[in-house]
């Protein structure tokens, strides 16, 4: 397989996950996929020993099953679902290899790393973090705002009513989804280039909280 040929199968593969997410709601649609094939890229060219292709493909099919997660309520995980559906989409591509196929599928089933399916190569421990470093900094406030927008949630809260609010109620706003999740994912990268990238976004994450209550505290 020359660079020319990977080159036009993976533009193709790519005009066909865009054309799959089109209905995708805005934190996990083509674009959300994009920012995760980027930061796939900004951590291959710092961590040496991965699978370039794989890691792209990986990255550029790891929500592939998110509508079907969707239109089932939930009832089936994107992550397993995916691993299997992205096999018939390489295969259109002409992606072929079954071993690579198998890779990328692991790669699909392990980004969704809560308890089971821990990530265990290289490639793996990639896709998770370029999708986690997605979920931080800048892009992460923008999502959390998003999806707080998207379910009804209020702008901003105290710390103690976030806590005491419950998922998808008024109280679940993007402070609350920063105080449960998003402030511990940096302690939660598998790869080294991936843990430096999460501090920074971090900190200016941490920092936007801090300035959003000073704000909405009347003091500044
Ligand atoms: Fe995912
Ligand atoms: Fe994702």
């Amino acid at each position: 397989m020359d660079d020319k040929t990977y080159t036009e199968k993976f533009v193709h593969l790519s005009s066909l996950v865009e054309e799959h997410l089109e209905s995708a709601p805005g934190c996990h649609d083509f674009e959300h996929v994009t920012r995760v094939l980027q930061n796939s890229r900004l951590i291959l060219e710092r961590e040496s020993g991965a699978d370039v292709r794989i890691v792209e493909l990986a990255a550029l099919l790891h929500d592939i099953a998110r509508p079907e997660e969707l239109a089932a309520n939930g009832a089936i995980c994107h992550a397993e679902y995916g691993a299997k559906l992205a096999i018939p989409f390489l295969e259109k591509c002409g992606f072929t290899d079954t071993a690579m196929q198998k890779e990328i599928s692991l790669c699909i089933l392990r980004h969704r790393y809560r308890g089971q399916n821990r990530p265990e190569t290289l490639n793996e421990k990639i896709v998770y973090d370029a999708d986690k470093l997605d979920s931080i900094g800048a892009v992460g406030i923008g999502r959390a705002f998003h999806f707080a927008g998207r379910t009804g949630a209020k702008l901003h809260n105290t710390e103690k009513e976030a806590l005491a609010s419950e998922a998808y109620s008024s109280g679940d706003t993007a402070y609350r989804e920063y105080l449960v999740k998003l402030r511990n994912v940096p302690g939660k990268m598998l790869t080294e280039t991936g843990r430096s990238l999460a501090a920074i976004r971090a900190s200016f994450m941490d920092d936007f909280f801090k300035a959003l209550n000073t704000e909405v505290s009347g003091t500044r």
